[in-house]
């Protein structure tokens, strides 16, 4: 039965090859003076830099500039944007990039006007925003996080070797963001089945919890058979832009909160995923795939039904003749193949992961409890041995 609920994203989309087109007249609706955050220099080489700045000049606007947010930002760096955010009394934050340039922008967008350390009160002991936010936009280049349409934002401290995610409130969420599926044809292979294995986890983090009957497990087998499909039309052509307006699109589904609601979800998958990238710095979707079948094969017996339909509307995993764990296997079976087919890292050591790091990795995993099982410490260890 669908819990009780209420369902608000205020982000404006524009979507499409044109969708670069709006932004313009979306910008006046903020005041002169715009923070531009971009990556570590794809935007320059691909000459989306250059647009965007044409269209802040057309539009009037004064431009202040970070750049080098990498993948996996830092609190480090969330300290130098909210200076500069702060010092020059920004009006609009446009984050140019993909889910690290947009997590970091929602993160300096809370943090500029907050008089403690944002570290300490918003990613350790996730307390509330109480000071002025500033508003955030985005143009996204990579696919996969669903942050330009979610009030999630993940933050790594590099000292403490911890990776934090916060979900903040509805006035965190992007005001704007502009899908343009062609400004990911230059993504490298590795981000672009990065990007498409995250958006398939963030499905599975929140179809594998609760036994009910619930619209939301049949939205998420749509979305799961639709990138599947356009996943392997993308591997054969990087360029099919049928293929990568359809992951864009599922992406943007798959984790701006629609499908959660009125249901319990997992992300333990997630958990172990950052921990692992604390340690590692690996491209986030490959730190997920790494774990996944270790994970789903531990907790199977506690989900069994679910893992069960799994299998057979999603992978098509005929039952005839089956028991309920032999389908549920294949299912998984299934899915693993298809991440082999996608070039994922199918275990820690691809990653650099070496056993002296387990008890550290371990200590970094949070342990949620809407999953079919809730894990221990002990548990947790041994996962992530068998991901070795
Ligand atoms: O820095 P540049 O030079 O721009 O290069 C980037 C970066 O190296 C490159 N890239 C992006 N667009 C490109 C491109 N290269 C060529 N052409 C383009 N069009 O791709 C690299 C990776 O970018 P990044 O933004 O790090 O990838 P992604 O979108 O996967 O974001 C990952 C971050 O988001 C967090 C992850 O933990 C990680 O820190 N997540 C955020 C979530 C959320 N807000 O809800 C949920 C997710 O589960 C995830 O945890
Ligand atoms: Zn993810």
């Amino acid at each position: 039965m669908l819990g009780n609920f209420t369902y608000y994203n205020p982000t404006k989309l524009f979507f499409g090859e044109n969708a670069l087109d709006s932004l313009g007249p979306e910008l006046d609706n903020y005041g002169k003076k715009v923070l531009l955050t971009y990556g570590g220099g794809s935007i320059k080489k691909t000459g989306l830099y250059d647009k965007i700045i044409a269209i802040l000049r057309e539009r009037g606007k004064e431009v202040v500039e970070v750049s080098g947010v990498m993948p996996n930002p830092t609190i480090e760096k969330v300290y130098e944007g909210s200076r500069i955010a702060r010092e020059n009394d920004v009006d609009l934050i446009l984050a140019v990039g993909g889910g690290s340039v947009s997590d970091y922008s929602k993160a300096v967008s809370v943090s500029a006007w907050c008089d403690e350390d944002p570290w300490e009160r918003f990613y350790w002991r996730m307390e509330a925003v109480e000071n002025r936010v500033i508003p955030v936009g985005v143009v996204l280049t990579m696919v996969g996080t669903g942050s330009e349409m979610n009030s999630g934002s993940v933050i790594t401290h590099t000292e403490k070797k911890l990776k934090i995610g916060r979900v903040f409130d509805d006035d965190v969420i992007p005001k704007f963001a502009v899908l343009n599926p062609k400004l990911t044809f230059t993504l490298p292979k590795k981000q672009m089945v990065g990007g498409i294995y995250d958006i398939m986890s963030h499905i599975n983090e929140q179809y594998f919890s609760g036994t009910d009957d619930n619209t939301s497990d049949y939205i998420m087998e749509g979305l799961m058979h639709s990138l599947i499909n356009s996943s392997r039309a993308a591997l054969k052509n990087p360029e099919d832009y049928e293929a990568r307006s359809n992951i864009m699109w599922t992406a943007t589904w798959a984790l701006n909160s629609l499908v959660e609601k009125g249901k319990t979800t997992d992300w333990m998958v997630h958990m172990f995923g950052q921990s692992v990238g604390a340690y590692t710095d690996e491209t986030h979707g490959h730190t997920l795939s790494a774990v996944t079948l270790p994970y789903y094969r531990y907790i199977l017996p506690y989900g069994l039904a679910k893992f069960k339909r799994f299998a057979e509307n999603v992978w098509g995993v005929d039952p005839a003749g089956k028991t309920d764990e032999q389908v549920a296997e294949e299912g998984l079976q299934a899915m693993g193949s298809w991440m082999e087919e996608l070039g994922m890292a199918m275990n820690l050591r691809e990653l650099g992961v070496t056993e002296d790091m387990l008890p550290g990795i371990a200590r970094g995993v949070y342990i949620l409890e809407g999953g079919y099982k809730v894990l221990n410490k002990d548990e947790v260890m041994e996962i992530l041995k068998r991901s070795m």
